[in-house]
């Protein structure tokens, strides 16, 4: 039997290179689910592949970014799909001196949120929380890649006490889902990785929104090209 990989994705822009270059077809909406998943599926490299985005919120017509809906996706995906490795791949940004734009970074260390601050004794680790994920070396191989930690807010702006977080815990990534998808991972005891593509710098003047969107496009065209060969080194 083939390897049953799902991989979790926010937005619909960050999907399509990949989707499009492993001719992944659409599967029919769940008629049992009243908010459906869009999920897309394919062989590739041996490998059995869906990829499960978050959707658009009917009320807003956006993607719908963040964690609450991060965390749905990747649980209904589990329930229906059984997986066996998990991947949350994504855009995110990072301090000048850590990435260049579009370079990809992975991790072999735990997964934090920046914005869950409780100072209560034990609900404060419960809060930061800390998501392992299954790195492996031979996934990467001959692959540029950086090692770091990712963590996860539900903003796209930084303000200073997140900023403390972030250095506070050497956040490497940081983006919006993949905390929530690596908790769901683990409560199910399923393998995570998370892989991210840099689109903007959170240390310089120009504002993260017109970074994030002049950068879009380059990043996602990289994250696809190296999800492709991940996807071919995994045994
Ligand atoms: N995704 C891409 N860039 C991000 C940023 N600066 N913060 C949170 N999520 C992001």
């Amino acid at each position: 039997m083939s390897k049953r990989i799902l991989i979790i994705m926010a937005m619909a822009a960050e999907a399509r290179p990949v989707i499009d270059q492993l001719g992944l077809r659409e599967l029919p909406a769940n008629p049992q689910l009243t908010s459906h998943f869009p999920r897309f599926q394919g062989e590739f490299a041996g490998k059995e592949i869906v990829i499960s985005l978050n959707g658009k919120s009917t009320e807003y017509g956006v993607d719908r970014i963040g964690t609450e809906f991060a965390a749905l996706n990747t649980q209904s995906a589990i329930v229906e799909l059984a997986p066996e490795l998990i991947i949350n791949a994504g855009t995110c940004g990072a301090f000048s001196a850590d990435a260049d734009i579009a370079d990809i970074i992975t991790s072999d260390q735990p997964v934090v949120y920046h914005d869950h601050r409780v100072p209560l004794e034990g609900f404060d680790r419960f809060a930061m929380g800390a998501y392992p994920t299954a790195y492996c070396p031979e996934y990467f191989q001959g692959i540029e890649h950086k090692l770091g930690v990712v963590t996860t807010g539900n903003s796209l702006d930084m303000p200073d006490i997140d900023r403390q977080w972030i250095r506070q815990n050497q956040g490497m990534a940081k983006e919006m889902e993949c905390a929530a998808v690596a908790a769901t991972a683990h409560l199910y005891g399923i393998d995570f990785l998370p892989i991210k593509s840099v689109t903007d710098h959170i240390d310089i003047e120009l504002d993260n929104v017109e970074q994030f969107l002049n950068n879009l496009s380059k990043a996602s065209q990289k994250l696809s090209e190296t999800l492709i060969r991940v996807l071919t080194n995994i045994n």
